[in-house]
């Protein structure tokens, strides 16, 4: 018998709280991994990274989308935390800044060790799940935090990078981003440079993932085409869905899916629903949009939160990812399906970024060229075809001559 009509809000309540409860079981065991938070940006910005100030203690933090109870609460077992200076700082101190956000997050690890560990590969990420802390990496975003340079690349591998976004919202010398195609950029690169093509190769030889959220779509396509490795957008959500140019549109997708790459679907309202307001459901649309056409080894999850200013109702702070995943199973996604979104996606994506690498291969050597450079707040050192006193004194006083220009001026 149907049950009277005032038992039935319960009965829909009671068939929501079937699926939380089985989106908590799944994610005991496969908690999720998500490819992009903002956390230390905030903690510059809030407390210059002091992180012994007693207004950051990580656990009573409340102004944030992400604090320890929060990651807890919403079973996040993989965090990819950004590193990320703006663009502001191309051509100045984009390296000293991204260095310390990157110092940043080995002091999270470092300081709260019962919840995080920082590990730097798929086994590590593993056996943080096992030991039930956050799996934490780095993810730097933007290729000018290289500033042009192929050393400063493989150093902050060395530091602990294991994916670089290859362009803010700016184009580097070497990639251009997606502002070009909204036409408030100018195209440089056409996609990737030959030095671009470098740097990726590079990525490939050390085991860097590409990311290619905010990129241009001829980048995503150059990248796609040249990565022996697959993939990912670590926060990106379905172009077709919501016509903004951060988004990843079909055509990409389709690449996305020959390639074995990952899109990690954003949670930004402006992405989700080109509005400013959304709502869990349409971030939901978006992962099933993915899902067919991508297939659903091609999801995940990259919230950007604490990068954001405005989400989804129902997706308001990290704690919220069961409520995702219970929506999911909602809209009959296999168990399967759920734990690929989780992590095992990434973890697979990873896992072949690490086969690709090979630290026996000759490292890429040859630096961008020297016009194509930004110079006036660097030395020319290691350019053979630079101005050098002993060796070409004609070319040294022409390049004094603006000097000299400016010290009349003075
Ligand atoms: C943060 O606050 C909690 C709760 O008050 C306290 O137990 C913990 O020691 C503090 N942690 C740090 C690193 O200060
Ligand atoms: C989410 O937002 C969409 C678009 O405004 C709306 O149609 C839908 O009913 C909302 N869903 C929920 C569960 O609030
Ligand atoms: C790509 O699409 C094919 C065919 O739909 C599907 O079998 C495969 O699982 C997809 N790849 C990924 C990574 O989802
Ligand atoms: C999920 O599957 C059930 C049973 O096959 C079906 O009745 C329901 O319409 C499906 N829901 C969605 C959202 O596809
Ligand atoms: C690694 O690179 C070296 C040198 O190019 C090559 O000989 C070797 O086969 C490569 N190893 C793998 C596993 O690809
Ligand atoms: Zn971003």
């Amino acid at each position: 018998m149907c049950p009277s009509w005032w038992l039935w809000p319960l009965v829909a309540v009671c068939a929501a709280d079937v699926y939380r409860e089985e989106a908590e079981r799944i994610m005991q065991d496969t908690p999720v991994i998500d490819g992009h938070n903002d956390l230390p940006w905030q903690l510059l910005t809030k407390f210059n990274n002091r992180l012994q100030d007693e207004a950051a203690n990580l656990t009573t933090l409340a102004s944030t989308h992400t604090n320890i109870p929060k990651l807890r609460a919403g079973l996040v077992g993989g965090q990819f935390w950004s590193a990320y200076v703006p663009c502001d700082t191309q051509n100045k101190d984009a390296v000293r800044r991204t260095l310390e956000q990157m110092d940043v997050v080995h002091r999270m690890c470092e300081m709260y060790p019962e919840t995080f560990l920082c590990v730097t590969s798929s086994a590590g990420i593993r056996q943080a799940f096992q030991e039930g802390r956050v799996a934490s990496l780095i993810g730097v975003e933007g290729g000018h935090s290289i500033d042009s340079s192929l050393g400063v690349l493989r150093v902050l591998y060395r530091l602990g990078m294991r994916y670089l976004t290859l362009t803010h919202s700016c184009n580097t010398p070497w990639a251009d981003n997606w502002l070009v195609d909204t036409g408030s950029d100018e195209a440089q690169s056409q996609g990737l440079s030959e030095f671009g093509q470098r740097v990726l190769r590079e990525m490939n030889r050390l085991g860097v993932m590409v990311d290619l959220a905010h990129v241009s779509v001829a980048t995503m396509k150059a990248a796609l085409q040249l990565s022996t490795a697959p993939v990912i957008f670590s926060h990106s959500s379905a172009y077709s869905l919501c016509a903004h140019r951060r988004n990843v549109p079909d055509d990409v997708l389709l690449l996305v899916n020959e390639t074995g790459s990952l899109v990690m679907v954003n949670f930004y309202n402006d992405y989700v629903s080109c509005s400013r307001t959304a709502n869990l459901s349409q971030v939901a649309d978006h992962l099933d949009y993915i899902k067919k056409v991508a297939g659903a080894g091609a999801v995940g999850f990259g919230g950007d939160f604490d990068g954001v200013t405005r989400l989804p109702t129902g997706l308001e702070d990290v704690s919220k990812y069961p409520d995702l995943i219970a929506e999911l199973l909602r809209r009959n996604w296999t168990e399967a399906e759920v734990r690929g979104a989780l992590a095992e996606n990434l973890l697979r994506v990873f896992e072949a970024v690490e086969q690709v690498s090979n630290s026996t291969q000759a490292a890429e050597e040859e630096p961008i060229p020297l016009e194509q450079l930004g110079t006036s707040c660097r030395m020319q050192y290691g350019y053979s075809d630079a101005p050098t006193l002993r060796r070409q004194p004609g070319a040294l006083l022409a390049s004094l001559a603006p000097l000299i220009f400016s010290l009349r001026l003075l």
